[in-house]
């Protein structure tokens, strides 16, 4: 009963915070001129100069004089206290209404301290941590005077070749939305006034993740079906999660592009779901729908972008050009730009900008959380849980912590750089711990290091110190079989350069890029005791690496503590218990290749009848992927028993039990990721031949037994079917529960409306 009325007194509280913001809302809205509104909806890229006189002309000067005269609601990049404050000053002690600004950044994985790109992160299936690492990024962002992040991006991916997917969770809409909710979760905490948490973004809405073909910025032609099933529910779970603003895309969906996507904007996310946030355009994705071919100039842009529900218009500068003439001409209305502002507001308000615009912006609180220790020990623990273990034949790891000669080879074994992954705008260059200093912090073995393959600097992106990897000089290859020959073992670190994957980044070939597969052969022909340890920022091809070395340790782009958590697996420290959330193809042309397909009316089953031509597969080419989804190995051993049903018959409204017992049958302690699919055999649409509903993270002492039970009830039967509601529909279903998704551990149950 006290509980209840605990509960009852904070939602009264809620609600009553929730009217007074709204008040406040529509006051402050009434005293705003047209151009001041406007201005709200308005976001610059920042520029540099704030902590110095003003700039004397060109667009610096315009963006600094629109500052000051209340034209502008938001920035993104401007960063640290100083900058912050003296661009939040202006906002605030010179505008006439003096609305605060709203700072925004990408802080993906991190902020100064990088946490392993989002797709590792996933890797860990582990909730909490990714929450922690969220909260631990708004932290040191916030620290920085930065409000509000965009991130989660939360597209489910299916096609390796597109650079993005190490943004996101991977390939399942049921494992993505528990990682979207997480990550807004972390960053927005339980108080977004508090001065430690930001506001989160869910991008890119939507479908991003289907960009043709893999190229970036591409078109996406998908039906209604996969729209409903497969990429929305992340969007929704980070809604209930209580994301506070959404990001749209570069992407065309069935031929409008989605910046002006009122289908998807008005309708479903502020109409069905009743969005009550603001909505960001991506970098000029307003302008881009000229090149579209779907706006007709910049004005057009404009009018079909706040039409389409676009709120805030990020870098195109065409809202504030535009907006008033064309509500003179009656081309949008006054009621969506008021619609649009108070949205804005709502958020500052939220976040307590209006309370004290400069909370965020401690000095003090800026020295002591950037860069501290709490945020650094859980990078190591993130990356740790992160890396996935693909290939461990006869025992070759762990390694023994002494007494071993060791060669330790490639190009991103000693690199800095690369680990720090993709989106570390404000991490120092050269930051991370590479493999061979993790490597070296324990003393026993005695280690040789060679490049093999050199790293190339290149121009400076403006943001970035971009490099290659080679793919000409092959003078180091002779120096590496030098010390592989006589080496026990050689530790191999071969893969992507940092900004080899993310935006822009598609490939069109999925193996090691420059000279790295020719260096690996080359030392293989003198030592083929090889561990190999694999940066990168999405599946690559492994074919040869599985066929023949002995270990291959996924270790993607960790962060900041990534070589100490690559040695703490390869030591045996710390025991892997990562899991796929990509399936990892055989051949790029598999491509897009993920676990839960569709059956077809030829479906055919690899290796079976090899000589039968008419079914659905590749006469070159296996149909499954080399590592499947949830796929993730142990140095322990785990026996998963057959699954018991409480009972075949589920009827709506009630529930059965799927149990298993597992035992880990090793002598080392461990954690295996227990998963439960579903395959509904029949309904009103095709449906995936096996979907992820449950995964329940186990640690086994060794010898241990423990009983895993996952309660079946209609809800997770659920999906949009023909008749476009969300349902369970009365019929036959497989259960699988096993360590992969190529489980074929199944029972069969019915369900009864
Ligand atoms: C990306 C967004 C990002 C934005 C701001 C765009 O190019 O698509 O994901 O948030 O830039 O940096």
């Amino acid at each position: 009963m006290k509980k209840i009325i605990i509960l009852f007194s904070l939602l009264i509280i809620s609600c009553q915070q929730t009217n007074d913001i709204d008040s406040k809302v529509s006051k402050l809205l009434s005293q705003m001129t047209i151009q001041e509104k406007i201005g709200q909806m308005n976001q610059y890229n920042g520029f540099t100069n704030f902590t110095g006189p003003a700039p004397e002309g060109g667009d610096e000067k315009n963006k600094y004089d629109n500052i000051k005269n209340g034209l502008v609601g938001s920035m993104l990049n401007v960063r640290g206290v100083d900058e912050v404050r003296a661009v939040q000053r202006l906002a605030v002690e010179e505008s006439r209404l003096g609305i605060p600004i709203i700072f925004g950044f990408d802080a993906i994985h991190g902020y100064k301290t990088t946490f392993p790109i989002p797709l590792a992160e996933s890797a860990s299936w582990n909730l909490d941590l990714i929450e922690k690492s969220a909260r631990l990024t708004a932290k040191e962002s916030a620290a920085a005077g930065i409000n509000w992040t965009f991130a989660p991006m939360v597209d489910i991916t299916r096609d390796a070749r597109w650079g993005r997917v190490m943004e996101g969770a991977g390939e399942d809409p049921y494992l993505g939305s528990l990682i979207a909710a997480a990550r807004v979760k972390g960053f927005q905490g339980s108080d977004l006034s508090s001065e430690e948490t930001i506001a989160a973004t869910a991008k890119h809405f939507a479908a991003y993740g289907f960009s043709e073909s893999g190229k970036d910025y591409n078109t996406v032609d998908i039906g209604i079906n996969t729209l409903y099933n497969t990429v929305l529910p992340p969007f929704k779970a980070s809604l209930e999660a209580g994301v506070k603003t959404f990001m749209n895309s570069f992407n065309d969906l069935n031929g409008i592009p989605v910046t002006a996507d009122k289908f998807l904007q008005r309708e479903i996310l502020k109409g069905d779901w009743d969005f009550d946030g603001f909505i960001v355009s991506d970098w000029g994705s307003i302008r881009e729908m000229i090149d579209h071919g779907y706006a007709k100039d910049r004005k057009n842009a404009g009018e079909l972008a706040l039409n389409g529900g676009s709120d805030m218009d990020m870098e195109s500068y065409i809202y504030l050009e535009y907006l008033e003439e064309l509500i003179n001409e009656g081309k949008v209305k006054m009621s969506q730009i008021d619609d649009a502002v108070s949205r804005i507001l709502k958020v500052k308000y939220e976040l307590g900008l209006f309370e004290d615009p400069y909370k965020y912006l401690d000095k003090e609180r800026e020295a002591s959380v950037i860069g501290s220790k709490e945020i650094l020990d859980a990078t190591y623990e993130v990356a740790q849980n992160s890396i996935v273990l693909l290939k461990n034949e006869n025992n070759i790891l762990p390694l023994k912590k002494s007494g071993l000669s060791i060669a330790l080879i490639g190009p991103l074994a000693d690199d800095k750089n690369s680990p720090l992954g993709n989106w570390r705008i404000a991490a120092d260059n050269n930051s991370a711990i590479s493999v061979k200093e993790g490597m070296e912090n324990y003393d026993g073995n005695k280690i040789t290091h060679s490049i093999g393959v050199r790293l190339i600097n290149k121009v400076p992106d403006g943001f970035h110190e971009e490099v290659s990897i080679n793919e000409t000089d092959k003078s180091g290859i002779s120096d590496a079989k030098r010390i592989a020959r006589n080496a026990d073992v050689v530790v191999m670190v071969l893969g992507e350069y940092g900004f080899q994957s993310g935006e822009a980044r598609s490939r069109a070939k999925l193996d090691l890029p420059g000279l790295q597969q020719e260096l690996l052969e080359e030392v293989y022909s003198v030592n083929k005791n090889i561990v190999l340890v694999l940066m990168n920022g999405r599946p690559l091809v492994l074919n040869w690496h599985e066929e023949n070395l002995p270990a291959i340790v996924e270790a993607w782009h960790l962060g900041t503590s990534s070589g100490s958590a690559i040695a703490s697996v390869l030591y045996g420290d710390f025991n892997p218990s990562g899991k796929l959330p990509m399936s990892f193809p055989r051949s790029v042309g598999q491509l897009p290749l993920y676990y839960n397909y569709k059956s077809t009316g030829r479906p055919g089953i690899d290796g079976v009848d090899p000589g039968s031509v008419f079914w659905s597969h590749y006469i070159d080419e296996l149909n499954s992927p080399l590592y499947p989804f949830g796929f993730g190995l142990s140095y322990s051993e785990f026996i998963i028993s057959d699954v018991k049903l409480s009972s075949n018959e589920l009827k709506s409204g009630e529930s059965i039990q799927a149990t298993i017992e597992i035992t880990n049958t090793s002598k080392i302690k461990g954690r295996e990721v227990v998963q439960l699919y579903i395959q509904d055999k029949y309904a009103s649409t095709t449906r995936p031949v096996k979907e992820l509903k449950g995964f329940e993270l186990v640690d086994l002492n060794p010898g241990e037994t423990k009983a895993i039970n996952f309660t079946i009830d209609e809800k997770m039967l659920e999906f949009y079917n023909a008749s476009n509601q969300w349902i369970a529909e009365p019929g036959e279903f497989n259960l699988y529960i096993g360590n992969s998704s190529s489980t074929k551990n199944a029972v069969s149950f019915n369900f009864i409306d």
